[in-house]
């Protein structure tokens, strides 16, 4: 699909990515800790009733310049096994706060690297988390793993402990651009370990890759994503490469190498969805394709699909998110809690048997109902407002009023050929779909006088 230029030029300003309302950059410091135990005792009745679990580990083996994650670079055995040990008592801190029927939905390992992690460190979490908790039968067990680590082995070890979900950050398949980002090789060939995968009925693989990086141009990533789709993973997720040198200082790095303009960005991104659609890829959201028979692809034709901070899921798996480790961020009905992102603090703030909890939101009711009609836009690309105000218990009108939008931009939207809006129903375009941060931001109150930093929305 060919975008007119006038329009990403229009709409390419700094726009939040909307993976949680409001966005991370709005949460609060800590001053009261029993509010925040309060907020975790709170959540036990509240919907969804589910528990998903984030292990964040930060550990990676080498910095990719690029990266927007939070890592540490290290090969300190004695901080990696003190950092497991920690896991495991934050564990013991949170049993004894959530209701004892309420079970585990999901369990999601990010990073970092988890697979950085010798098999045994992550069976200790496992069967700690098994031991304390129960599980629902079909609770989704993923992990984000580097293939610079990953062995056959390591995989059947993860199947073994009910893994379900993989997910594999590839970024390019192109040497150059790998090297200049500084990443480390696959310690096996991908092609292989995919296959050894596929052995496995049960595990549905992701794909990652970015586009926006130097020495990207169309002929080579039409290539990367040709053999992206001959590896036929389950889903892949095509992201815009976030430069936001002032939060991640070695992204300046990149910078001598020059970066695609915003021009050649785009057309990386046209491509890429191209040949992922043209090979029955379905477009899930922001940056995310599926196969047809995927949950997600169901999801999104039912409008059940949801999204958290560890990406897209459905409505049936989805829980409160508690989040262990460090800079995990807990996702609960009514409040956003964020772990200190020092691993020294996280540490001796655990071992004196304190949550390391710096950063929290507490969201309002007003804010609940901005945030239902973003994830609506960011998800299912569909909000019928009456639907919305019967959720919340109020007027259609009071809906609008709330969220404080303005018709006009509803109406340039529609004239530009982004969505339609009728009888309070509102439905992106295909072309729409590469606008939905800019329309979700529309339904945002906070950015009318916004003063806060955000990456470009394309
Ligand atoms: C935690 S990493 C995945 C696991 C492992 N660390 C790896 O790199 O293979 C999460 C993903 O975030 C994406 N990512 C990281 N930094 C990014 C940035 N600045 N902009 C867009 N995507 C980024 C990459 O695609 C990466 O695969
Ligand atoms: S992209 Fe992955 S491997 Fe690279 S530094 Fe970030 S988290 Fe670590």
């Amino acid at each position: 699909m060919k975008i007119d230029q006038s329009l990403y030029q229009k709409y390419n300003k700094p726009t939040p990515r909307y993976t949680s309302y409001p966005p991370a950059n709005y949460f609060n410091d800590v001053t009261d800790y029993a509010s925040i135990i309060q907020a975790i005792k709170a959540s036990n009745d509240e919907a969804p009733q589910n528990i998903s679990i984030y292990i964040h580990i930060p550990f990676c083996g080498q910095l990719c310049h690029y990266c927007g994650c939070n890592t540490l670079i290290t090969n300190n055995q004695t901080l990696i096994d003190n950092y497991i040990d920690t896991l495991l008592k934050e564990i013991d801190l949170l049993k004894p706060l959530l209701n004892a029927d309420r079970k585990i939905s999901q369990i999601h390992w990010g990073g970092g690297t988890p697979n950085f992690l010798p098999i045994e460190a992550i069976q200790k979490i496992m069967h700690k988390l098994y031991d304390n908790f129960e599980t629902i039968p079909q609770a989704e067990i993923a992990m984000e793993c580097h293939p610079a680590h990953l062995t056959k082995t390591y995989v059947d070890e993860l199947v073994q402990l009910g893994f379900n979900r993989l997910s594999f950050g590839i970024q390019d398949f192109n040497e150059q651009v790998l090297e200049t980002v500084n990443r480390q090789k696959p310690l096996l060939p991908i092609a292989d370990i995919i296959a050894h995968i596929k052995t496995y009925p049960q595990i549905s693989l992701n794909l990652d890759f970015i586009y926006g990086l130097p020495f990207q141009n169309l002929k080579d990533y039409t290539q990367t994503m040709n053999r992206a789709v001959a590896l036929s993973p389950d889903r892949l997720a095509v992201f815009s490469y976030a430069h936001v040198p002032w939060i991640k200082k070695q992204q300046k790095t990149l910078e001598k190498f020059g970066l695609p303009s915003a021009e050649e960005k785009i057309g990386l991104f046209e491509k890429a969805y191209e040949i992922l659609t043209g090979s029955q890829y379905v477009p899930i959201g922001l940056d995310h394709f599926a196969k047809p028979q995927d949950e997600l692809s169901k999801a999104l034709k039912t409008k059940q699909l949801h999204r958290n901070f560890q990406g897209y899921c459905t409505l049936d798996t989805t829980g409160q998110v508690y989040a262990l480790g460090v800079s995990g961020i807990s996702q609960l009905t009514s409040a956003y809690l964020q772990n200190t992102k020092s691993i020294t603090k996280y540490i001796k703030s655990i071992e004196a048997g304190v949550f390391p909890i710096e950063k929290y939101y507490f969201v309002n009711d007003q804010e609940k109902l901005i945030r239902d009609i973003i994830e609506r836009i960011m998800c299912n690309m569909y909000v019928d407002f009456n639907q919305v105000a019967q959720a919340h218990h109020i007027s259609v009108a009071d809906v609008y009023k709330i969220t404080a939008v303005n018709f006009e931009t509803l109406q340039t939207f529609k004239s530009e050929g982004l969505l339609h809006f009728q009888n309070h129903i509102l439905e992106l375009s295909r072309k729409g779909q590469f606008f939905m941060r800019n329309i979700a931001a529309s339904f945002d109150p906070n950015m009318k006088n916004n003063q806060k930093n955000f990456s470009k929305a394309l």
